[in-house]
């Protein structure tokens, strides 16, 4: 018993280690607040590394990301959003 009852809190510990991305990201912004669907973008685009390189883990999201190095320049590849009011909502 007490060695079932300390499996099941080492597998709680490692449960918490590993990240687990929100549905939707919402970022403030001047311009209007963006939201980013990662789940819908998950399952639409299939491949994790499109976005991830290596193991998925948190990236900053910054201006320079959004507008130059992943969000827009995918959407002017593949046909997403790339008009300002698109991604920013007031
Ligand atoms: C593909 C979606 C997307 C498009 C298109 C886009 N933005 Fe952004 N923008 C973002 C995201 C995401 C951020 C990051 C916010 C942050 O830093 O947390 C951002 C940040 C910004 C910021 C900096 C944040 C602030 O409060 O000062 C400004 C200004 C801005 N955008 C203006 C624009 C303008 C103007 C356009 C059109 C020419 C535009 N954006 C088009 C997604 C987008
Ligand atoms: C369209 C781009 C994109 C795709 C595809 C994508 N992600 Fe992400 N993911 C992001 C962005 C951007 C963030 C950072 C959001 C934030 O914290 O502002 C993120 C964050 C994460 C995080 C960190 C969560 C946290 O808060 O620590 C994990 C884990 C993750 N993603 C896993 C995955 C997995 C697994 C897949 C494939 C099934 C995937 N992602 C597909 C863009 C993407
Ligand atoms: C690898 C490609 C890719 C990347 C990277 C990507 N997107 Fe998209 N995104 C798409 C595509 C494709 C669509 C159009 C989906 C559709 O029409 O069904 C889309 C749609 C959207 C939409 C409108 C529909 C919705 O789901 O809300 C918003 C807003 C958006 N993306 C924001 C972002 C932001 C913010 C980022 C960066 C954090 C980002 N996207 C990164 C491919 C991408």
């Amino acid at each position: 018993m007490k060695r079932l009852i300390v499996m099941l809190m080492v597998l709680v510990f490692v449960g918490v280690g590993v990240a687990v991305a929100a549905d939707t990201y919402t970022y403030e912004a001047s311009q209007g607040k963006v939201s980013f669907t990662h789940k819908a973008h998950s399952d639409k685009l299939k491949d994790c590394s499109k976005c991830h390189k290596g193991t998925p883990a948190k990236i900053d999201v910054t201006k320079d990301v959004a507008h130059k190095d992943l969000c827009k320049k995918c959407h002017q590849e593949m046909g997403g959003p790339t008009k300002c009011g698109d991604c920013h909502k007031k």
